[in-house]
């Protein structure tokens, strides 16, 4: 039996907890948790009494000797929590995001390296959606051809004023390190460097929408790869908004939208068709394709419903530390750095104006993010 503690029992974390406590994962027990806030401490207690509750991380890693910890902080702790429990031997799960900068994530990742009798695993939940997994295959497989342009529109992570009233650390440069972009769309950054790897330059403008936020709500970005280019757009002050992801290769087509995806491969690669045409058109036999479908499935639903698409990174990540087997992993803590690299990136393009390369430069990156905590805290 693996002995699990989780740290920050908010939103995110309670709902970690509460997945343990139910033995919604199996081989693992809840044997502790820690939020520095002592209300938050004190309604855990009293909702589940046999799990001891502290105030103070450190203390529970000394007394409770745990065998993994999860992390469910504000973004900015996240680096010094996990390192607190790696150089203890002691197997890590962190939420997205990684942390906040690149810099930062380095150092963690070293000293996860530091550390390979830890497991050392991220908060991808997105990675379990089976359509994405399928995609990456048929990517992989080269059933696409070349991949000739991609676009990736998320709109759908609506977030309202409330929502933001409702926590001091959301939404701003010195409480979460960003906004729409770090706390959202990580998720489809991840998925989106997971399927086509990581673009060598980005362009990108952010604004702020219809909330009172000093961080990004709305963003259009190019991510330039070698052979192809993307398009970014996210928002979270639309409606009703959309989940679409498109990739478009030589030899097909692959429309993934929220719980479903299409794909359309051509009989013949475009590039056959092109050098055999005898006319300007082409014609109907060059654009046959067969249809294919994927759908998430109403047990994904189901369970999703019963505990959160988070519980099948749960129970990868104890089964991973029961068996000393990264292997097992979604997603590998040091791969939590690819989708920060984009975001650092996006976020200085936006800063200077220009195009830039990725990875950024780390050093100039926290420069910049200081002097945007600094102007952040003239406003309030
Ligand atoms: N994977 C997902 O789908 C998903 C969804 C929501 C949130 N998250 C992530 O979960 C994390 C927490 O988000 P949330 O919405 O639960 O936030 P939250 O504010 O509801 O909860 C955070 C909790 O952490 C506690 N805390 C702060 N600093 C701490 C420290 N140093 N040690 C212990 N406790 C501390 C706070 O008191 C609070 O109770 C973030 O990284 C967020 O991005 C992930």
């Amino acid at each position: 039996m693996i002995r699990v503690a989780v740290t920050g029992i908010g939103r995110m974390g309670g709902k970690h907890a509460s997945n343990f406590v139910k033995g919604a994962v199996a081989n693992a027990k809840l044997v502790a948790v820690c939020d520095t806030d002592e209300k938050v401490a004190d309604r855990f207690r009293a909702n589940y009494s046999g799990v001891a509750t502290y105030t103070d991380y450190d203390e529970m890693l000394e007394k409770e000797k745990p065998d993994a910890v999860v992390i469910a902080t504000p973004h900015y702790s996240h680096s010094e929590l996990a390192k607190k429990a790696l150089v203890r031997g002691i197997s890590v799960l962190v939420e997205k995001p990684i942390t906040v900068t690149v810099k930062d994530a380095n150092s963690l990742i070293a000293t996860a390296k530091a550390h390979p009798e830890a497991i050392f695993a991220i908060m991808y939940n997105q990675r379990s959606n089976s359509i994405y997994a399928r995609a990456k295959k048929i990517i992989e497989s080269g059933r696409l051809g070349d991949i000739q342009r991609a676009s990736f529109t998320i709109t759908d992570w609506y977030r309202t004023q409330y929502y933001y009233n409702m926590g001091g650390w959301r939404a701003s440069w010195s409480g979460e390190g960003g906004g729409t972009l770090i706390n959202q769309c990580v998720h489809q950054l991840d998925i989106l460097q997971w399927l086509l790897g990581m673009p060598e330059r980005i362009i990108a403008r952010c604004k702020t929408e219809g909330r009172n936020i000093t961080t990004e709500n709305d963003v259009i970005a190019m991510f330039c790869y070698k052979n192809f280019d993307c398009v970014f757009t996210a928002s979270t002050h639309e409606l009703p908004g959309e989940n679409r992801f498109v990739i478009v290769g030589s030899k097909g087509t692959l429309v993934i939208t929220r719980h479903k995806a299409v794909c359309k491969f051509l009989r013949m690669d475009e590039k056959q068709v092109n050098a055999r045409a005898k006319r300007d058109y082409g014609n109907r036999e060059d654009k046959k394709y067969d249809k294919e479908y994927m759908f998430y499935g109403i047990r994904n639903y189901l369970t999703d419903a019963l505990y959160g698409q988070q519980c099948n990174i749960l129970r990868d990540f104890v089964a991973a530390v029961g068996k000393k087997d990264a292997s097992l992993l979604r997603a590998r803590g040091e791969e939590g750095v690819n989708a920060l690299n984009i975001i650092n990136a996006i976020n200085m393009s936006a800063w200077k104006g220009k195009e830039v390369t990725v990875p950024v430069d780390p050093e100039e990156y926290d420069k910049m993010l200081a002097e945007k905590i600094k102007g952040e805290k003239k406003i309030k």
